[in-house]
């Protein structure tokens, strides 16, 4: 057994921690970020889609390591603690139950063997006191990502460009549609998302096929793609992610290719639409891009980290 892991579960305070069993709990974990969710909260339910199964991944288990904890107050999660890595984690918390912000950071300085541990909130979340109780320090400089939302009644036009057409993708096509992403997603290191990691992102709630948006050119082949993770209960979609390949970037197609998957999403009744760039100057890009499009920033995270001796 692996001498980092703490007990299996446990109450407190009638709360009860479980270590994850699998995609049912992926899905309690999605139901709470729905349930909290807000232009200022950490998770939208596609982003854990989006984050579990971008890469290789058994379901039913955690990596080597990684953690996953859930604490219930009866069958509702009140929070979620993921370290997917011992100097990293993610977490989201219930407000109403600031004491499980506790719960999290002591669990997590259970389990992990790291010198530096990091855990990135949002600015003003619940968690900050009890990271700042834990012996976490906020590194405001650290990259950041800044949430933005789009009023999907100002959603502008699709813009034509020359020689591409915009469509979305059908169920059978994960492996040319891997490809795209994995183009356009090798700038710095090899992507891992291959046929056989994009139809675990199909087969995972909330996706759906007619959100997932690429940019064909006059051969056919997929150059630029857009994914939209529609949350049914509170009508919002997540854009996660989008990309370019490189030889056809600077001629506005992730651009448009987003306005395509986000008109579909307002067809379908959605509201609001979310996504979530950098907001720090170590990579612009995205964030212009967005902004471009009539998204405006909400809030940002903020790093915490603490060394221990
Ligand atoms: C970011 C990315 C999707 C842009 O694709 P693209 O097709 O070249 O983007 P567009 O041509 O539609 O650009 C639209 C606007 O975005 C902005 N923009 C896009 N990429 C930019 C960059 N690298 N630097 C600065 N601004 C950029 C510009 O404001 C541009 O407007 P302009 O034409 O007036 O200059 C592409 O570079 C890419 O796939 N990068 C790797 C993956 C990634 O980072 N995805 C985004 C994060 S989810």
């Amino acid at each position: 057994m692996d001498a980092r892991r703490p007990r299996r579960s446990g109450y407190r305070d009638g709360v009860r921690r479980d270590d994850f069993t699998g995609p049912a709990d992926l899905r309690a974990m999605q139901l709470m970020a729905s349930r909290l969710w807000t232009p200022t909260s950490r998770f939208h339910p596609g982003q854990l889609a989006w984050s579990r199964y971008v890469q290789p991944v058994d379901p039913a288990v955690t990596a080597p390591d990684e953690a996953i904890s859930l604490w219930r107050d009866g069958t509702a999660v009140v929070g979620f603690g993921w370290a997917e890595a011992p100097d990293w984690l993610e977490v989201q918390v219930d407000p109403a139950h600031p004491e499980v912000a506790d719960e999290v950071a002591l669990w997590f300085e259970e389990w992990s063997d790291a010198e530096r541990q990091s855990v990135i909130t949002m600015e003003g979340d619940v968690m900050e006191a009890a990271l700042d109780r834990a012996g976490f320090e906020p590194r405001r400089e650290e990259p950041w990502i800044t949430h933005h939302v789009l009023d999907l009644a100002e959603l502008p036009d699709v813009p034509a460009v020359d020689g591409y057409r915009f469509r979305h993708v059908e169920p059978g096509e994960a492996r040319v549609r891997a490809a795209c992403h994995a183009a356009a997603w090798s700038d710095d290191a090899p992507s891992p998302v291959d046929e056989a990691v994009y139809s675990a992102l199909m087969a995972a709630w909330p996706y759906r096929h007619d959100l997932d948006w690429v940019a064909v050119d006059a051969s056919g082949q997929m150059v630029a793609s857009a994914l939209v993770w529609l949350d049914p209960a509170t009508g919002v979609g997540l854009l996660e992610p989008v990309g370019c390949i490189p030889e056809h970037r600077g001629r506005g197609l992730a651009g448009a290719v987003t306005l395509a998957a986000l008109h579909r999403l307002r067809d379908l009744g959605a509201r609001t639409a979310q996504v979530t760039p950098r907001g720090d100057d170590g990579y612009p890009g995205p964030q212009r891009l967005y902004r471009s499009l009539g998204f405006r920033p909400t809030a940002r995270t903020v790093t915490w980290t603490r060394a221990l001796d």
